[in-house]
């Protein structure tokens, strides 16, 4: 299905986000025929730019990012409008709504709009109530909807708070909070891969699976953000949302259909059965970690402290691992191993289920471990590991592995990115792929104990650039015997 006819409002549209993501990702959509010619952006800021200065930004950042070229990139770009505007004045906002109406005439389309918050997060909360203030979030003319970037608040107080004032404007239907991950192909496989094969949900539990170990690993470090990132760190940045989300979904339970409510109710459900963490247990099973200087492939690395935006007695954290647990049926007692960091060896996002070895080892003491690994990004794809008998002499046990990649289904080469599907998803009106308020809430409740413990300083270990984190990750596993991958 194809979006429907909309004019879509990018706020922030000077901004990084607007010209690496949300254009190359329109501009894709519209290639593919995905966006029919009745659609507009208008970009939003308080830059001094017009149309045509906007589009020529615009076009450069497409050749730039998506080596675009031709009479595509043209009609593309002949879509792009601006409008600068001061946006904390919500008098200001006055100038949108000529705008707005000339777009809708011009490109028939009935009012639809698309709010993109794709600005500071102090913003969130002020532009749906500027918007308002000229009767811009009605739904007497076309749809409203808003997207809303991540962070979704800063804590769970900040979160509640930021949930209170947009709900004074926009009603949840109206609203689409964005989680990247949730639009990654593979994320969703997860839910295809457990649902629709009979081979994995009988397994899928306590009495067979012995641990899980979700990793999101990135080689880079905090590049130009350092700013932002020394506000946030390894646990707001990745943990609270796009790791959780992913925990979600390799512990959900299954949804009755396929639908925004069905899918969201499962997801809330999981994430408020996270055991809560006591001050003792984060203590026990959380290690934070912050990257120092290295050589790599002959290449210096600048510590974390040395990077631009950063202060030089920063205790953020680039790396975390946490243990948790889901108190609930399925789940009881299997430990959940989570760890992320900046600067790691390489940039892998993965699920292992490691299921438990045989109640009794007949043919040697160290027979291969059951895993399954979920590769969610780079090489997507399954690897089943399992043991087979070693040619030759005897019964010794050797690992083998049974693999299928995703780029060898038919079709694969054109799948779209996160920010395309995501974008196509709110311009049809479906939020199934978008994080629901309470699952949020959930999030930042089991995160704020540990949000607590930082804030008190909480001990931040030194790793190596390009190191798996300090020394201490490893250990955390290795109490209860188990190792990471
Ligand atoms: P930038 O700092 O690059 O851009 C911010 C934009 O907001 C600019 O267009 C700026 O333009 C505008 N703006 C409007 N009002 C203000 C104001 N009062 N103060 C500062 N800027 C203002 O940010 P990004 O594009 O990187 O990120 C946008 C949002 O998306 C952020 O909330 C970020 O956390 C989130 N995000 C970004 C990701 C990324 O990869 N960049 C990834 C995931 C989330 P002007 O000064 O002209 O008004
Ligand atoms: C963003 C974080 O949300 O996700 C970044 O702010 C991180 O710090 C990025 O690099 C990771 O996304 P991906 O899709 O590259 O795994």
């Amino acid at each position: 299905m194809n979006a429907e006819n909309n004019c879509i409002v990018i706020f922030g549209a000077s901004g990084d986000l607007t010209h690496r993501k949300l254009i190359p990702a329109l501009y894709n959509l519209y290639k593919i025929g995905r966006l029919t010619e009745n659609f507009s952006v208008l970009g939003v800021a308080r830059s001094d730019l017009n149309d045509e200065s906007f589009r020529d930004k615009m076009r450069n950042a497409l050749i730039k990012h998506e080596k675009a070229s031709g009479e595509k990139l043209d009609k593309f770009c002949s879509h792009l409008y601006y409008q600068s505007v001061n946006t904390s004045d919500a008098q200001d906002y006055g100038k949108l709504v000529p705008r707005l109406d000339e777009l809708h005439d011009q490109y028939q389309t009935c009012g639809n709009t698309l709010y993109y918050l794709s600005t500071p997060p102090s913003l969130y909360g002020v532009i749906p109530e500027c918007l308002a203030a000229h009767g811009l979030n009605t739904e007497e003319f076309g749809w409203k909807r808003i997207i809303v970037e991540k962070p979704f608040g800063y804590d769970l107080k900040t979160a509640h708070e930021l949930d209170i004032q947009t709900h004074r404007f926009f009603e949840e239907h109206q609203i689409y909070r964005i989680d990247h991950y949730l639009g990654k192909e593979t994320v969703q496989n997860l839910l295809v891969l457990r649902f629709s094969n009979g081979l994995f949900e009988p397994l899928w539990n306590r009495n067979f699976i012995d641990y899980v170990e979700i990793t999101g690993a990135e080689s880079i470090g905090v590049e130009e953000r350092g700013g932002y990132y020394d506000g946030s760190g390894a646990m707001r940045d990745m943990f609270q949302n796009h790791l959780l989300q992913v925990l979600a979904m390799v512990a959900m339970e299954p949804p009755a259909i396929i639908n925004a409510d069905s899918m969201r109710d499962e997801v809330a459900k999981v994430l408020h059965c996270l055991h809560p963490l006591s001050e003792e247990d984060i203590q026990n099973n959380l290690v934070l970690g912050q990257y120092t200087e290295a050589q790599i492939d002959g290449e210096y690395v600048k510590s974390y402290l040395q990077e631009k935006g950063v202060p030089e007695d920063s205790n953020t954290e680039t790396f975390m691992a946490l243990r948790c647990k889901i108190d609930n049926w399925r789940w009881a007692d299997v430990p959940f191993y989570v760890r992320t960091g900046k600067r790691l060896p390489a940039r892998v996002t993965e699920v292992v289920i490691h299921f438990k070895v045989t109640p009794h080892p007949v043919f040697s003491q160290n027979a291969p471990e059951n895993k399954l690994i979920i590769r969610i990004q780079p090489d997507e794809g399954i690897s089943m590991r399992f043991g087979l008998k070693k040619p030759g002499a005897g019964f010794e046990a050797k690992e083998v592995s049974m693999d299928f990649r995703y780029s060898d289904l038919s079709g694969a080469s054109s799948l779209l990115t996160a920010y395309e599907r995501l974008l196509l998803d709110a311009m049809k009106g479906d939020a199934t792929l978008f994080a629901r308020t309470d699952a949020v809430h959930a999030c930042w409740k089991f995160v704020q104990p540990i949000l607590n413990y930082k804030e008190n300083r909480g001990r931040v270990y030194e790793y190596e650039a390009g190191t798996w984190g300090p020394k201490e990750a490893d250990k955390l596993i290795a109490k209860s015997g188990r190792v990471w991958r």
